[in-house]
């Protein structure tokens, strides 16, 4: 089922979504850049050539050497961002939206002076003929003319592909830098990291027999693309790329990922419906959180085989979500995938953990047992392991243990939590020790009863 975008009925009004926002994100940016004083004086001085300077199609460029707002904004623009253009052309707020009327500057002022436009006539079901008993196919005709629509007919003509999305499986994994550095300095061979590495010598076969066209990898950003200025507890990556981040020791020699913003804006949207308060990032850089499980699934490659949604949880500063917020977090995101209208294969990562401590004279801190005991639980009832308390991790399992937490989130998304299918292990594997850290690892494969594959 395509998610509700009925606000895109109101006439003569375009509401600024996260597609709207991925098709005009180099226009949005274009016109923050006019907030710089030199920034306006160049463009004014040559617009095309300030113009040329940004990834801007033809389409967008037109807009403004016409002034256009209304195709600026069917272009993706959005008023609060091209109100810095309109201000680097001398025009106020007032000038801006009565441009955008089809009315003369006088007359836009007098009606406002006179109480403003009125509710009449402006509703979805006056579209074109105000104020008059019309039927569902007058109406749907009127919507037709209405070239404030047309976001909605280029959707439904883009749309050739049947089916919906599926979610293939589920990936655990550690995800502790050394590894990543173990694989660029060529010492998988040696004894201590082939032990790791031969813990995933199957998962590298699955994962090419099982290829999925996307992974939604939940990870934990370590103080890299969000330091203290900003600590948002869900950030959902809408952005096309996602390079490699230095974390002091030089950028990973690996490709940079490819992001899916199609995919990405339809999750945030079912997400935020559903009343996760997610922040939203188009630009950010990736550190060893997701770079070295790509590593680890995927072996030394030129380019990534899969798109990546970088799904990034707090878990360094407390308070950090529980395993029950995670968990349902989970259920929501397998309701947002399987509800996207094309028939691409998706696989949700959980990473970090198991036990691990990086920090004070506990340090080093490992718990096999408790580990083991999460992986059986982890399968058997998932549910039930969702409740365990921050304070067991950080007791049990190490300060950093608590990464675990992250784990609920692809678990949460398997078909079998709500009844409506099973999942089988495919892999199981756990290591220490890895760095600080012991390594566990668990392959799920998702598979969703007849009934509820149809009902999608
Ligand atoms: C280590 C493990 C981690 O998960 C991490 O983020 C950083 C370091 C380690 O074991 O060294
Ligand atoms: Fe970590």
């Amino acid at each position: 089922m395509a998610l509700d975008k009925e606000y895109r009925k109101v006439p003569g009004t375009t509401i600024f979504d996260s597609e709207q926002s991925a098709k005009g994100y180099h226009l949005n940016q274009f016109c923050m850049s006019l907030m710089k004083a030199e920034n306006r004086e160049r463009f004014l001085a040559d617009e095309d050539a300030y113009m040329d300077e940004w990834p801007l199609t033809d389409a967008q460029k037109q807009a403004l050497r016409d002034r256009d707002l209304n195709a600026a904004m069917r272009e993706g623009g959005n008023i609060y961002f091209l109100a810095k253009f309109g201000a680097t052309l001398g025009l106020s707020f007032q000038q801006m939206a009565g441009s955008m009327t089809g009315m003369t500057e006088q007359e836009y002022r007098d009606m406002m002076v006179g109480g403003g436009r009125s509710i009449a006539g402006n509703r979805i079901a006056d579209v074109a003929v105000p104020e008059v008993e019309r039927t569902e196919a007058e109406i749907a005709a009127a919507q037709e003319q209405d070239p404030m629509l047309d976001a909605v007919r280029a959707d439904a003509a883009a749309d050739d592909s049947v089916g919906n999305a599926t979610i293939t499986g589920a990936v655990f994994t550690s995800h502790v830098p050394a590894i990543g550095a173990a694989l660029d300095l060529g010492k998988t061979e040696e004894p201590y990291w082939k032990a790791v590495f031969d813990g995933y010598e199957f998962s590298k076969a699955w994962e090419q027999d099982n290829l999925p066209d996307v992974v939604f990898l939940v990870y934990n950003d370590h103080a890299t693309a969000f330091d203290l200025s900003l600590i948002p507890t869900f950030v959902l990556g809408t952005g096309a790329a996602y390079p490699a981040a230095d974390e002091g020791y030089g950028p990973r020699p690996v490709p940079g990922i490819e992001g899916d913003p199609d995919f990405a804006a339809h999750v945030a949207h079912s997400l935020i419906r559903d009343d996760f308060d997610l922040t939203l990032v188009n630009e950010m850089e990736v550190d060893h959180g997701l770079t070295v499980p790509m590593s680890l699934m995927f072996g030394q490659v030129d380019t990534w085989p899969v798109k990546v949604i970088p799904f990034h949880v707090n878990v360094v500063q407390y308070p950090v979500p529980s395993g029950e917020r995670c968990f349902k977090l989970g259920k929501a995101l397998r309701k947002a995938i399987e509800s996207y209208e094309k028939p691409i294969k998706v696989q949700i990562w959980g990473t970090g953990g198991m036990s691990h401590q990086l920090q004070g004279p506990r340090a080093g801190l490992i718990n096999r047992e408790w580990d083991n005991a999460f992986l059986d639980r982890l399968i058997e009832d998932p549910e039930g392991l969702s409740h365990v308390p921050h304070l067991e991790y950080v007791e049990e399992a190490g300060s950093e243990g608590i990464e675990l937490v992250m784990w609920f989130i692809a678990r949460g998304a398997m078909s079998d939590v709500e009844g409506d299918g099973e999942i089988e292990v495919v892999h199981r594997f756990y290591h220490v020790p890895a760095s600080n850290t012991a390594v566990g690892h668990l392959i799920l494969n998702n598979k969703p009863s007849a009934a509820a594959a149809a009902k999608e």
